[in-house]
Parts: C-alpha cells; sequence; structure tokens
C-alpha cells in the first residue's frame, strides 16, 4: 500500500507546486519609468540581471545622462566584481548595456512588458495620471508598481482598473548598492502579484521585505523618529563634541542599533 500511496503523494504534491508556480508572473519584460537617480539604478539592475528593459523619460536628453550615468555606475560594479578577470567585466558591461534600451514613449513600450515600474517625480497627480494612461496600452496581465517613498500605493492602484496587478516596489539609493527592496502589499494587491514582485526583486540580486501599505513603509517609517531624536539631542547640547569628528565609535553604534532592530523584528 506505501508502495502505491507514495508516488500518488508525490506527484500529488508536485502537481500543486507547479501549479503555484505557473501562477505566477516570470518576469522579463520591465518598462521603467524615470531615468532620474532611483530609475536608472532599477534599470541598471534588472538589465544585469538579464531582462529586458526599455528606461522611460521624458527627453532624449535626459535619457542620455542617465545611460551615462548607468555606464559610469556599471564601471564602478565591474571594478569590484570583478577585479582580478577584466575581460569578463567588459563582457559583463557589454551584456547589460544590449538588454538595455532607451524611450519617450511610454505608451508605445508598454504593450509588451510585464512589469512597469514608475519612478517619476514625487507627486500624486502626475504619477496617477502616467499610470491611468498606461493602464489602458499595457497587457491584461502586466503588473504595474511604483516606488514611491511616502505617497498610499492604494490611491494610485485606484487611478487604474487593475487594483489586483499593483504593488509597491521600494527600492533604496543607490540602488546598485542597497540590498533591501521594500515589497508593498495593498488589501487588493493579489497573491499572486505580490509572489511574483518578490520574485522579481530577488530575481535582480535584492533581499525583499514584505510590506503592508502603511506611511513611510518600514525603513522610512524608522528612520524619521530616529532622526528626529538626533536632531533634538544635537539641540540640547549632547553628542556636540561626539559629532563634530569622524568617531571611530560611530560604526559600532550602527552595529549596536542594527543589531536591536533585527532582534525587534527577527525576535
Ligand atoms: N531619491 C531617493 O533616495 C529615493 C529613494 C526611494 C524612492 N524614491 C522615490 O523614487 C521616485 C523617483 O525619485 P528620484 O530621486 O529618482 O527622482 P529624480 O528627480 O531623480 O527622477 C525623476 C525622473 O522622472 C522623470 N519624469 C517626471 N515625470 C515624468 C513622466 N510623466 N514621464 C516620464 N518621466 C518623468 C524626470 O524627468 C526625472 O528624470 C520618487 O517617487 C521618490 O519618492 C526616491
Amino acid at each position: 500500500m506505501a508502495f502505491a500511496t507514495r508516488p500518488f503523494v508525490r506527484a500529488a504534491s508536485s502537481t500543486a507546486a507547479a501549479t503555484a508556480a505557473a501562477k505566477k508572473l516570470i518576469v522579463k519584460h520591465v518598462t521603467v519609468i524615470g531615468g532620474g537617480l532611483m530609475g536608472a539604478g532599477i534599470a541598471q539592475v534588472a538589465a544585469a540581471s538579464g531582462h529586458t528593459v526599455v528606461l522611460v523619460d521624458q527627453s532624449d536628453e535626459i535619457l542620455k545622462k542617465s545611460t551615462k550615468g548607468i555606464e559610469e555606475s556599471l564601471k564602478r560594479v565591474t571594478k569590484k566584481k570583478f577585479a582580478d578577470k577584466p575581460e569578463a567585466g567588459a563582457e559583463f558591461i557589454e551584456k547589460t548595456l544590449k538588454n538595455l534600451t532607451t524611450s519617450t514613449d511610454a505608451v508605445a513600450v508598454v504593450h509588451s512588458t510585464d512589469l512597469v515600474i514608475e519612478a517619476i517625480v514625487e507627486n500624486q497627480e502626475v504619477k496617477n495620471d502616467l499610470f491611468k494612461r498606461l493602464d489602458k496600452f499595457a497587457p491584461e496581465h502586466t503588473i504595474f508598481a511604483s516606488n514611491t517613498s511616502s505617497l498610499q500605493i492604494t490611491q494610485l492602484a485606484n487611478s487604474t482598473t487593475r487594483q489586483d496587478r499593483f504593488g509597491g516596489l521600494h527600492f533604496f539609493n543607490p540602488v546598485p548598492m542597497m540590498k533591501l527592496v521594500e515589497v508593498i502589499k495593498t488589501p487588493m494587491t493579489s497573491q499572486k502579484t505580490y509572489e511574483s514582485l518578490m520574485d522579481f526583486s530577488k530575481a535582480v540580486g535584492k533581499s525583499p521585505v514584505s510590506c503592508k501599505d502603511t506611511p513611510g513603509f518600514i525603513v522610512n517609517r524608522l528612520l524619521v523618529p530616529y532622526m528626529m531624536e538626533a536632531v533634538r539631542l544635537f539641540e540640547r547640547g549632547f553628542w556636540v563634541s561626539f559629532l563634530a569628528t569622524p568617531s571611530p565609535e560611530m560604526p559600532l553604534i550602527r552595529q549596536s542599533l542594527s543589531l536591536y532592530l533585527h532582534r525587534i523584528f527577527m525576535g
């Protein structure tokens, strides 16, 4: 009997896993809107990890600047990553740049994209207008994500008809260096969308953390009161001499803080 049931159980569980995997969207083509500080960084890491990327901005001049910035950043990354293998480094840069194109026409490029990541100016109305427009031209399966730091993802999602295929992807600056990505799930974000965004974050070499659609998400929520307290202490005359000169203790304070935060979150 055991002989008969074991393959059946194995087959059933692998079928369940296959169905779950089939439900997720494997992102291959990414459209990044906004070629500034964050958008250029996001486009770089997505292209470097083998995705086909179109970077969109308002003018060719801006995009030229974004591409130049990406090339310089890739050289810095390569210098470290391929210190002993300059040929492999050159090949890595060439491959990455081959995966990346630019455009000034978002509507024209979203028709074949799997994921749109918005990283434009931090303005609710401008972002809503963009998402509303793209919603009409992007395919049914396309996921929309915003890199906003302070706006509510739910409000952005409400400007579209794809609230279930909408989430937050909050990267940190500088994107090629910072490992964390906050993946924001609204009450309308589907599990498939959420898992696809988590997988995409991992695929670009990041460590995603799951987060609700709350003001400041995780890191900025903690950072603001932390900075305010530092200002208050400075105003009261504490730490003045400590902060005035580069201190060898600073990395130790940072280490202790991160250890406490780790204990709070991870138990
Ligand atoms: N700077 C940071 O440290 C940081 C960190 C995390 C998240 N963010 C968020 O990322 C987003 C972008 O921030 P940034 O610092 O990269 O800004 P930025 O000013 O460097 O870049 C914004 C880019 O968007 C372009 N743009 C504006 N409107 C556009 C439109 N309608 N279509 C296409 N392109 C358009 C601009 O020309 C500009 O190049 C913001 O929502 C911000 O809150 C910023």
